[in-house]
Formats: C-alpha cells, structure tokens, sequence
C-alpha cells in the first residue's frame, strides 16, 4: 500500500477550567475534555478517507491537527515519513511539508477576505510559497486555477460577494490548489450548499482527485455524501474511532451498533443499500 499519510494513537485533551482565580474562590477543580481518543488511521496516495459521526465526535480536531493547525495533545501525524509536528523540523522542512497540507472549510467566508478581489486571494499562497518567479507567470497561474475549478479567468476581477454558494466554495477549492498541495482536508465542504450545487462541487473534487493524484480527509455528517466520495471510512464516537472499513462494506455490513443506528437514521443510504 502506497501510504502518504498515518495518524498514530493521536490524542487531543481541550483544557475547559475556568480561569485560577475563579477556580480558587469557588474551589472549582480543573476540567479537561478529551476531544480526541487514540485514534489511528492511515490514508492511501491518491484515495479518500471519510471520518463521519455525531457532531461534537471530533471530526474536525482530527482534521486540523492532520493539517498541523492545532497540537495533538499525544501521537503523530506522519506524512510521507515526515513527523508534522516534530519539534526538531528546520523552518524550511516544516514549510515544505505545510504547503503540501490544505483545508476547505463549510463557510467559504473562513477562507475568502471579503475585501480582496479573487485573484489577489489566489495570489497569495503562490507568493507566500514562492511558486512562480515574476507576475506574468502569476497571473497566468491564478487563471489556470480559476478555470481548474470551473470559473473563467475573468473572475480574477470579481470580490467573493459577487458570486454564488456554489462558485464561492469553488474560489476556496481553487485557494486550498494554489500551493500545489498533495493532501487536502474538506471539513464539511458542501454541507451549506444546496443539493444540486452540492453534486456539483462533489464532482469537481473527484475530478480533481483524480488529474493531480490529490489525498482526501473528508468529513461530513452526510452518509450519502461519503458513499459517493470516499474509499474508506472512519466512524468516530466520543473522540474515538469505533469502525474503519472500505466503503461499500461499512454501508452494507456494518459492525458497531452505533455504525448501524447512523445508517438507519439515514434513510437515503439504508434504502440504497437493502
Ligand atoms: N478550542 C476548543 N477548546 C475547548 N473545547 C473544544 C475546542 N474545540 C473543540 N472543542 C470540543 O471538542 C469536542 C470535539 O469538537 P469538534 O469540533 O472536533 O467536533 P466535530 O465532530 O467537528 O463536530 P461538528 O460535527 O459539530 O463540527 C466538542 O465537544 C467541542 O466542544
Ligand atoms: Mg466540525
């Protein structure tokens, strides 16, 4: 198995105390959540894993720290070999690494500066990663981007207002592309879409996975959105993953009574499947 990335025994712990001198005067102890519960898993180049369950699982602790925006309390986050958060990582090897690791959000709003036409947004990573040498090949990199994602050059001009759910979930894509990334994480990308547009971003992703070879964390609390989208799925619990298996066979025999009671519930996918 070609592996590109494997998250090992990771363990996140959110520190909920109050603040010490609250906890002082009320002796209050201190109060701590693990979000995240030894959780292994590993992603095959070029496949899609999908992590669903209840809200409040920790789906999306998982995805930002398998991006190295947040810490794991304990374990690893292995890409390629490469430990994302080993301490001893020189500047420039933890730059490399974090600009093969992208996020699509739910709200393209977390992404997108309103006050930014589009091309200026897609101009940032190429600048910040240094990617091109002079601002012909710029531009010419951000329109190749915008039409990667289905819009047309001219969109450069526009300001993220001016377009639709859809075609701004699309501008988020084509910004999470623009360091030429191997591994990205959606985070519920199309859940604030409506269900036709959700089909098509859907299918833009897969299109992309397939013409650049992309690596897919998806995470959706949408079962017929996974079925569609990924190779393997992790169900989490409580921080924990208490079922990992390829798609179809989760769908059709699901193990875990709590994997059983998310099919049931899902009335599309359970029907699909008998
Ligand atoms: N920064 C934080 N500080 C403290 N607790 C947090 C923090 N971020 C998340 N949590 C808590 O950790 C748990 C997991 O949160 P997380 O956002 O990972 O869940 P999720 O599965 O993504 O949920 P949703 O489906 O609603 O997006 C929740 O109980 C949440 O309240
Ligand atoms: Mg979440």
């Amino acid at each position: 198995m070609d592996e590109f990335i494997r998250v090992e025994q990771l363990h996140k712990r959110y520190d909920l105390s109050e603040p010490w001198l609250a906890r002082l005067i009320y002796r209050r102890p201190k109060r701590f959540l693990d979000a995240v519960d030894d959780v292994s898993f590993s992603i095959e180049r070029g496949k899609t894993f999908a992590l669903v369950g209840e809200s409040g699982s920790g789906k999306s602790t998982i995805a930002r720290m398998t991006v190295g925006l947040l810490t794991p309390t304990r374990g690893r986050v292995l890409i390629d070999g490469h430990d994302l958060h080993d301490e001893h990582l020189s500047q420039v090897e933890h730059r490399r690494i974090r600009q093969r690791l992208q996020m699509v959000f739910q709200s393209p709003y977390a992404s997108l500066n309103p006050r930014w036409r589009v091309g200026s947004i897609l101009a940032e990573p190429i600048r910040v990663f240094r990617l091109v040498e002079n601002r012909d090949a710029e531009q010419a990199r951000v329109r190749e981007l915008l039409e990667q994602v289905g819009l047309s050059a001219s969109d450069a001009k526009r300001y993220p207002h001016e377009f639709s759910g859809g075609q701004r979930q699309r501008i988020s894509i084509a910004r999470a592309l623009a360091s030429k990334p191997d591994f990205i994480v959606c985070d519920e990308p199309t859940s604030a879409l409506d269900v036709s547009v959700q089909a098509q971003v859907l299918n833009l992703l897969k299109q992309l996975q397939r013409d650049l070879g992309l690596t897919y964390l998806f995470i959706t609390h949408n079962l017929a959105v996974v079925r569609v989208m990924a190779h393997r799925i992790g169900v989490l619990k409580s921080g924990k993953l208490v079922e990992e298996q390829d798609t179809e066979k989760l769908i059709e025999s699901p193990q875990s009574d709590y994997t059983q009671m998310l099919i049931r519930s899902a009335p599309r996918i359970h029907r699909a499947a008998s």
